[in-house]
């Protein structure tokens, strides 16, 4: 995708986004202070790990960990409520949704080395898409993927799911170090998950009954079938080094 293209459509300051606020607080620092700052950090270690794993260069695997680092950077703009509930109503889902269209809209406006921002615009916008074709934001017509031009979650309802290899692989292994951590950590809506338990819900999720395969691809899932345990123990070191930071 040709980032340039974004950078001539999408100039930050001219209005073009109106980005929705959801919640009450707006201290953006907080917000840093909160469960998402230590998810950004955990993310982008699993990440890195994973695309050692993967065989990428050191190059690309900074560029994947510096991408991890803001995958969520679009909740910034959502507040903490997006943290703390988990019953919204659909339109207030579909809203937050948009945190990865909001996200790489934030991106432009951030003065990185091209190569470091194609991946991280990739990573944001597509992390939460799914190999088969079960995640958002739609983004495709007649074959070929379209511009993220608004926040607005009606902008997306005539467009098809972005599956398959259309998504930038770096995404997918971001989404699935994202979907770890999240299954992992305590949450005010749900409790921690073991790592088996993690595991097994990666491997075939009881809400969707989606395989890890149908949501991460073969590649992908057969990285993390071979490589969990080394997760499984960087979760636990990172996770015992930010509780004695803060
Ligand atoms: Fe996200
Ligand atoms: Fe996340």
């Amino acid at each position: 995708m040709a980032i340039e293209k974004h950078l001539n459509l999408l100039p930050v300051s001219n209005g073009l986004f109106n980005i929705p606020r959801l919640g009450l607080d707006d201290d953006v620092n907080n917000i840093l202070k909160t469960n998402i700052r230590d998810h950004q950090l955990r993310v982008s270690k699993l990440s890195a790990i994973l695309a050692i794993e993967a065989g990428y260069t050191q190059k690309r695997v900074e560029e994947i960990r510096y991408a991890a680092t803001i995958h969520d950077i679009g909740k910034l703009s959502m507040q903490e409520q997006t943290e703390t509930n988990e019953s919204f109503d659909n339109y207030q889902q579909r809203t937050i949704q948009m945190h990865t269209v909001i996200g790489a809209q934030m991106l432009l406006s951030i003065l990185i080395n091209q190569s470091m921002q194609k991946i991280a615009y990739d990573v944001i916008l597509h992390h939460h898409q799914r190999w088969d074709g079960s995640g958002y934001p739609n983004l495709v017509s007649n074959g070929k993927m379209v511009y993220p031009l608004s926040t607005d979650p009606s902008f997306y309802e005539i467009f098809s799911p972005v599956k398959g290899k259309l998504i930038p692989t770096e995404a997918l292994l971001v989404g699935m170090a994202d979907r770890y951590d999240a299954l992992r950590s305590k949450r005010p809506y749900k409790p921690e998950l073991s790592h088996l338990e993690a595991y097994d819900t990666m491997n075939l999720d009881n809400c969707t009954n989606k395989t890890g395969e149908q949501y991460y691809g073969p590649e992908l899932w057969h990285l993390f079938t071979r490589k969990h345990k080394i997760l499984e123990v960087a979760y636990i070191e990172i996770n015992k080094k930010l509780k004695n930071r803060s």
